[in-house]
């Protein structure tokens, strides 16, 4: 029976283990990962989309970078960074106020 429970403990710690703890996570990482941002943009490296770090490199000193994120997470488009696509999140998909949300966190990464 102990030896029952000590193999169970044992598993539970395991796939605890293995799930990254995301509770520490910021707010605005909350919202990226339940939209689901995170399919094509991880942080730190590029993957389908550029890594957020670099694009709030790039557009550190623009002072138009807010309303162009806004606009390109609304509309979607490419060209900016590779031949493919952002999809477009329209106002059911995303608010603008979580649209604000997150541009303020991608442009506060570094
Ligand atoms: C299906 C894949 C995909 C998903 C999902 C996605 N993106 Fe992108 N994203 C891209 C691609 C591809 C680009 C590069 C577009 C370009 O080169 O103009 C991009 C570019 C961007 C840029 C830089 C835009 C620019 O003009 O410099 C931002 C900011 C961004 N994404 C934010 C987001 C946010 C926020 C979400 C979630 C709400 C999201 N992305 C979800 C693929 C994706």
């Amino acid at each position: 029976m102990r030896t029952r429970n000590i193999l169970l403990a044992s598993l539970l710690i395991a796939l605890y283990g293995c799930q990254p703890d995301t509770s520490n996570k910021p707010a605005a990482w909350q919202l990226a990962d339940k939209t689901g941002c995170f399919q094509c943009h991880i942080t730190g490296k590029n993957l389908l989309g550029p890594a957020w770090q670099s694009v709030s490199e790039r557009y550190r000193n623009n002072p138009d970078a807010e309303a162009h994120l806004m606009n390109k997470i609304l509309n979607g488009g490419g060209g900016a960074w590779i031949d493919k696509e952002m999809p477009a999140y329209a106002e059911d998909l995303l608010t603008e106020a979580n649209r604000k949300i997150l541009v303020k966190y991608i442009m506060s990464l570094k």
